[in-house]
């Protein structure tokens, strides 16, 4: 298979709706209460079960489940101390490049293109994307959506849809001068040799939901290759790892957890995580606070300091 879509769940929320959903507390507080309770009376349960999970299970290259304003409190971070870090003022007119792997259909580097251009308009940034599957790298550069590609984010709000999207018909088509923010390769994750002949380094590389993907030892292949895409200056963003090997090999490589915002954005990123995380290789436990090296482990942003 050459990175088809294997996940057929993509379900259209109304972005009013929810809209109004969020503004009133209520029913929903409880849910989440409700879920919380039960993922901390479950979670020595599940943190056996999954480890067990993962030392016999075969993972696969062709989950290319995404999804547009998939974790909103990491863009905000993004936007805000990750800019920061990287120095939005001293930049001296250099364009700041964004390197997005495995972007499956080109959701995410478009939802960064969206909120980059819509809240910090003035950054003059591009970014470079790519996927495995030169389906998926067709598919993204086409920038066009079912309904139910483009809303099935929980977050989903009418300014980000009207920001980022044109309607032509019942097609969802990213706006030309987002497309033109982001331009689209095959490239893999494995081939480091390739990587380094192809690409700068970065300021911000971005690998998320694909190094669970990974055997161990691919993962670590795959994250010394990332590393070695970063600038002395640099940011990685790497939500969707193994919590053990995230811990291992952000000490080993010397990157420090950004502790802006953390949990919430490590919250948001579970939302389709089953309550049996523990049955899923690619399930990530629930946030846990007495875990040791707790923004290692839950951390999606890692500073390189140069
Ligand atoms: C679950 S999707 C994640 C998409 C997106 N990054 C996100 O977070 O929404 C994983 C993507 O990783 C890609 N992938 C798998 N193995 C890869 C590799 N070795 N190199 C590059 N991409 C890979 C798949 O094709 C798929 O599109």
């Amino acid at each position: 298979m050459d990175g088809r879509p294997d996940y057929t769940g993509y379900v259209a929320k109304d972005p009013e709706q929810r809209a109004r959903v969020r503004r009133v507390p209520g029913k929903a507080y409880w849910r989440v209460k409700a879920k919380e309770v039960v993922a901390a009376l479950s979670y020595p349960y599940g943190v056996f079960k999954h480890s067990q999970l993962l030392r016999k299970v075969d993972r696969t290259s062709t989950h290319t489940y995404t999804c547009f304003y998939r974790a909103p409190t990491q863009l905000l971070t993004l936007s805000g101390p990750v800019l920061n870090f990287l120095g939005r003022q001293e930049r001296n007119g250099k364009r700041l490049e964004i390197v997005v792997m495995a972007c499956s259909n080109g959701a995410e580097p478009y939802t960064i293109a969206s909120w980059l251009t819509q809240h910090v308009p003035d950054l003059d940034f591009h970014i470079t994307a790519t996927d495995l599957h030169q389906s998926m790298v067709d598919k993204a550069e086409a920038g066009e959506y079912t309904r139910d590609e483009a809303l099935h984010s929980e977050y989903i709000t009418p300014e980000f849809v009207a920001h980022t999207f044109d309607r032509r018909g019942d097609l969802y088509e990213v706006r030309p001068p987002l497309r033109a923010k982001v331009s689209f390769s095959q490239a893999d994750l494995l081939d480091g040799e390739t990587l380094r002949e192809r690409f700068e380094p970065a300021s911000l590389v971005l690998a998320q939901n694909v190094l669970f993907h990974l055997s161990p030892d691919k993962a670590r292949i795959a994250f010394d290759n990332l590393y070695r895409m970063l600038a002395s200056r640099a940011v990685l963003f790497i939500e969707g790892m193994d919590g053990d090997l995230r811990v291992e090999l952000t000490k080993q490589y010397g990157l420090e957890p950004l502790a802006d915002n953390l949990r919430r954005i490590y919250s948001e990123t579970r939302v389709h995580t089953p309550v049996a995380w523990w049955d899923y290789y690619w399930g990530s436990e629930p946030y846990f606070p007495l875990r040791p090296d707790k923004d290692r482990r839950y951390g999606t942003i890692f500073l390189k300091r140069g």
